[in-house]
């Protein structure tokens, strides 16, 4: 899974700060703690890997950082934007603009073009890749 993160508008220092970041999956005695106060900083333009064994939590905290899931406590900021204090429509436009994935299992539409797929995104976006550069 691959996860970019555009730099703003502003210009401003592009990070990734994650504070103290906690999610569990299920309730009682099958609650599964899968991030335990993970912490995590990344600096403008650095490249980040995380490597750790399956089930270990890599995939959660990407769909934390870049607003596909929520935390049940700790802090996510991007470029200072406090990701983890957005509502469902702040969270909808930061990971319209701001973040792209390459999800593990590709997330396409199966019954259309990888083109026509990459289209769809380019319509809703404010400043879309090339497509053909893109493919
Ligand atoms: N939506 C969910 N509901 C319940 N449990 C979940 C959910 N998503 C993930 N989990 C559980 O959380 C744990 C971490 O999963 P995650 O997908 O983040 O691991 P991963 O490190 O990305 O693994 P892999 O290397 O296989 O991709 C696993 O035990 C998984 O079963
Ligand atoms: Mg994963």
């Amino acid at each position: 899974m691959i996860l970019l993160l555009k730099e703003g508008m502003g210009g401003s220092n592009m990070f990734i700060r994650v504070e103290n970041l906690r999610k569990s999956y299920g309730a009682g005695e099958s609650k599964n703690e899968v991030l335990r106060g993970t912490n995590l900083t990344l600096g403008k333009g650095q490249i980040g890997v995380i490597l750790g064994p399956s089930g270990s939590g890599k995939s959660t905290l990407m769909n934390i950082i870049g607003g596909v899931d929520r935390a049940d406590s700790g802090s996510v900021y991007v470029n200072g934007q406090e990701i983890t204090a957005c509502d469902d429509d702040e969270l909808t436009e930061y990971h319209r603009n701001s973040v792209g994935f390459i999800f593990q299992f590709y997330n396409l539409v199966p019954n259309i073009t990888v083109a026509k797929n990459n289209e769809i995104i380019a319509n809703i976006s404010k400043s879309p890749l090339d497509i053909d550069a893109v493919l």
